[in-house]
């Protein structure tokens, strides 16, 4: 599949009468909120694990030197925790933009820390993408991060923001925190 997924984004649910989508955010969008929402709610979706193994060409690193942004990976019984938020069905256009290196939005179920259940979206990007660079030891990971650089800023920026925000939400995520941690070494 291309890098770039906003065509096919485009073409993947049909949002014709929906008034409000709820979206799943497990990386950059529990603390880089730059897009209106409606409501917001600490939440969890099943079966997946969050992990550096997806290449950044346009945010955290480039095409020549690529940083290291978490996507999610199948893990049946895992819990991954992040932010849900409801937003209008427009808001989709700038996200696919900024999501729009390998991501392409799958439904998902999701549970709020208040218990209550709803359906709504989340973005992954799939080892079919060009940009997928997929597993290598968290020193190595820790080193690629510390190195990289893109438009967005610098990727251990990315990391210790996303680290800083789970911990505010309560989570313990081992490879984030371990990453972490070997950055900081
Ligand atoms: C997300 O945060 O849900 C997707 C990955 C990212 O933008 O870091």
């Amino acid at each position: 599949m291309s890098v770039n997924t906003i065509e096919h984004n485009r073409t993947r649910q049909n949002f014709d009468g929906v008034s409000s989508v709820w979206l799943f955010g497990y990386g950059s969008l529990i603390y880089k909120v730059d897009f209106p929402f409606l409501e917001q709610q600490p939440a969890s979706i099943e079966g997946w694990v969050r992990r550096f193994w997806q290449g950044s060409h346009d945010h955290r690193g480039t095409r020549e030197a690529p940083g290291r942004v978490v996507t999610l990976i199948e893990q049946p019984g895992a819990v991954c925790k992040g932010m849900a938020y409801r937003v209008s069905p427009d808001v989709f256009e700038h996200l696919d933009h900024r999501e729009k290196n390998g991501y392409l939005r799958f439904s998902t179920a999701m549970t709020f820390d208040d218990g209550r259940q709803e359906q709504g979206l989340v973005y992954i990007a799939t080892e079919d993408n060009e940009a997928f660079l997929g597993h290598a030891p968290d020193a190595d990971i820790a080193l690629q991060i510390s190195r990289s650089v893109g438009p967005s800023g610098r990727n251990d920026e990315y990391l210790l923001k996303l680290a800083e925000a789970l911990r505010h939400l309560g989570d313990d995520d081992p490879h984030v925190f371990a990453i972490e941690a070997m950055l900081s070494a």
